[in-house]
């Protein structure tokens, strides 16, 4: 009998979009209507890190979350490990007499163990964390060999924020116009380092879980919104070059301007779509309120806001010092409660292995 096992180990940021993705071309594929563009955080607060293993003496794929299992039937899953085993390379190990062929790993099965960081509390998705590390670690465990730019466009059927967690930094999702989906993945714009002053800072105003997926939302979305065929077509195209250049030159005035028009814009559908969905709430509005007025009250904008979907603010500060006045306001006309919490990150690295 075969007696061995094989593993890799990965780890995956977060990341937050600041020109939003938001409704789909296909549904299985996972092709968006839109190009996006988000920033990676550090993976030291905000990661998923995942463990896969390989061995003759598994009977079936397998998948534990922070622990507990969960069912690999899904579609998205199936997805995936699909386009990874169809990509797998030979892989040998002389030494403990290892050998698989390409076609070999179609008849062995993984088991992954993904771990969290971060508590689903701290208020942001972490499917994009999870299917990106997911995919990184089984393409290295299954020698596959392809650039970071196609492992993208694998995550993306997993979950599509997950394509731009494979890069550090700043990176734009390109919708593509492949109908195989081969050329939706994302690009990294600068690396964390180009702007590594900004500051972000969640304001968790509620942990509970949202009340409409982002994949039914968006569905919906598209199905009833006219709003969102005009944001599509004329908003985001040119919404996309102005931000890339706002990244390029580091000007937060552009930044913050066109993060929070973006943000808003997206919510607008949200609200556009019938019946509509409201992913903010009255706490969110306050804190657009709180942060409009500043911004109105000095020469450059101090600070950018983002709503995903669900009520907890994301803000972006361009330094410290702007940062801690932000905290400061925030502490005041907020002060933390039993559902309502302060975290602070910076930007980060891309999706590594981990020995
Ligand atoms: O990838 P999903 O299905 O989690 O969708 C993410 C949608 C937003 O977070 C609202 C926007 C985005 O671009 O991340």
């Amino acid at each position: 009998s075969q007696k061995w096992i094989l593993m890799a180990t990965a780890r995956a940021p977060t990341n937050i979009a600041v020109i939003k993705y938001w409704g789909k071309r296909d549904e299985n594929l996972i092709l968006p209507i839109n190009d996006s563009i988000s920033i990676t955080l550090d993976p030291d607060h905000l990661s998923a890190t995942t463990t896969v293993a390989v061995s003759p003496s598994f009977e079936k794929d397998r998948m534990w979350l922070n622990g507990k299992e969960i069912p690999l039937s899904g579609g998205r899953y199936q997805n995936c490990l699909r386009e990874l085993r169809s990509r797998a390379g030979d892989f040998e190990d002389e030494k403990r007499g290892i050998q698989i062929k390409k076609e070999g790993w179609n008849k062995l099965h993984f088991h992954i163990a993904s771990y969290n960081n971060f508590p689903t509390a701290a208020g942001l998705a972490s499917s994009a964390a999870g299917f990106a590390c997911l995919v990184f670690s089984l393409a290295k465990l299954m020698n596959v060999k392809e650039e970071l730019g196609q492992l993208s466009a694998i995550a993306r059927q997993g979950s599509g924020s997950a394509c731009r967690s494979l890069y550090g930094g700043f990176v734009k999702w390109t919708m593509g116009n492949e109908m195989s989906g081969r050329d939706s993945k994302a690009v990294q714009l600068a690396n964390e380092t180009h702007w590594e002053d900004l500051i972000i800072i969640v304001a968790v105003v509620s942990s509970r879980q949202k009340e409409t997926s982002s994949t039914s939302g968006m569905r919906e979305s598209v199905e009833t919104s006219s709003l969102i065929q005009h944001r599509a077509k004329v908003v985001v195209p040119s919404r996309i070059l102005q931000m890339e250049e706002a990244i390029r030159n580091r000007n937060f005035s552009s930044f913050a301007r066109l993060t929070c028009a973006d943000s808003n814009q997206f919510h607008a559908v949200c609200l556009d779509t019938s019946p509509p969905i409201f992913y903010m709430n009255d706490t969110s509005h306050r804190i657009i309120n709180l942060v409009e007025r500043w911004n109105r009250h000095e020469e450059t904008l101090q600070v950018a806001y983002t709503f995903d979907a669900g009520p907890n603010a994301v803000l972006i500060a361009p330094n410290r010092k702007v940062a801690s006045s932000l905290l400061q306001r925030l502490l005041f006309y907020f002060p933390p409660g039993p559902d309502y919490e302060l975290n602070s990150y910076v930007l980060g690295d891309k999706t590594i292995l981990q020995e």
